[in-house]
């Protein structure tokens, strides 16, 4: 026999959460890696995607520029295929839960936890002269994010994973200290296209902050670019068409294609057995091409309608407050805050 408690939570869908930094456009990276897989699972699961926006302030941005960038993606966001009637979405800097259960949760980390990560050590290689506070802090607001939600699963691309074990360890020892509070969740990171690499430099992973523009393309880049892009993409000596650790350029082609067709490497490795370098790059180009188009079709339409990004995203953070307000509280009576 189930007791009704019991019965209730077996009932609940399991619940997935996910982010993305508005910097650029959302790359093939960030596509592959996240965003459609995002769209698939938001069928199945109790779905909450926001845009990152207080983790991209760890970075210098133009005001103007920066806010423009945000609504950009929020368009990006439905153009993949997001929807409003199925997920919550909306600005993280709209939902004011996050900046304060990360505060509690700083101050149940470690400095050296969070100076260990690897991200942290590279961002503050890269910009040298704005080492800020943020930038450590950025898993902690992370794992706030993510615990927030009471999150199942959190699916993203591999580059992520660390900040992901950080947040299970957070979410364990508070546990642990205060009584059990956090559900601690698990990544979902796809088999193909969890690190889809730079086009120029195929050992370095796609981004989009990176100042080459032949590296990557976007969802919101037109056919003709995108084909351009893959002709010029760095390949590897040799000619055959096969997933090898010596041949990062080949690899790299093959498994967008893999993700974008949804086929296995190895059939793809199949099809294109006996073919040029040349021919295989165009086709690669020419079906990343062909499934952003209508992406890039819808992300006009969006971008033209404010009026609906803005409804959508009022009401997405209106719903995420009430979810999160239900955790920050029971988290602030734990830690032994008075309330009234
Ligand atoms: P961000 O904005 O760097 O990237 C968004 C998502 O895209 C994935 N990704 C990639 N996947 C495959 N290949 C690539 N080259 C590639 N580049 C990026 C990332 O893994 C990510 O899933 N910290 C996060 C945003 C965030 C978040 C969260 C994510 C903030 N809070 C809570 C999950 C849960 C970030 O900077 O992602």
């Amino acid at each position: 026999m189930v007791d009704n408690q019991t019965a209730q939570n077996e009932e609940r869908k399991k619940i997935i959460l996910s982010g993305i930094q508005p910097t650029g456009t959302i790359t093939l990276g960030n596509y592959l890696g996240a965003v459609k897989n995002w769209q698939i699972m938001q069928s199945e699961f109790d779905s909450i995607f926001f845009i990152a926006d207080m983790h991209a302030l760890t970075v210098r941005r133009e005001p103007s520029e920066f806010r423009q960038t945000s609504l950009n993606f929020f368009a990006q966001f439905l153009a993949c295929g997001l929807d409003p009637e199925r997920a919550i979405m909306y600005f993280q800097s709209h939902v004011h839960q996050h900046a304060e259960l990360q505060w509690i949760l700083n101050c149940n980390t470690y400095v050296g936890e969070a100076s260990r990560m690897t991200q942290f050590k590279d961002k503050s290689a890269k910009h040298a002269d704005n080492i800020n506070m943020g930038l450590m802090d950025y898993p902690v607001l992370m794992a706030a994010d993510i615990l927030l939600f009471q999150s199942d699963l959190v699916p993203v691309g591999v580059d992520q994973k660390q900040h992901l074990e950080l947040t299970r360890d957070i979410a364990i020892r508070f546990n642990n200290r205060y009584g059990e509070t956090f559900k601690v969740p698990d990544g979902y990171i796809p088999k193909t296209g969890a690190k889809i690499c730079s086009l120029q430099e195929p050992t370095a992973k796609m981004s989009k902050s990176d100042p080459d523009p032949n590296a990557g393309v976007s969802i919101t880049d037109d056919e003709g670019t995108i084909v351009r892009r893959f002709k010029r993409a760095v390949t590897d000596s040799g000619n055959e068409i096969c997933v090898r650790e010596d041949k990062p350029g080949i690899t790299n082609l093959i498994n967008i294609y893999a993700a974008i067709e949804n086929k296995s490497v190895e059939d793809v490795e199949k099809e294109f057995s006996g073919q040029g370098y040349g021919t295989f790059k165009i086709a690669v180009g020419e079906s990343v091409a062909a499934k952003f188009k209508p992406i890039r079709e819808e992300y006009i339409k969006y971008l033209a309608d404010k009026q609906y990004i803005a409804q959508v995203a009022k009401d997405g953070a209106e719903k995420a407050a009430r979810l999160a307000e239900r955790t920050l509280r029971k988290v602030k009576k734990k830690v032994g805050f008075v309330a009234f």
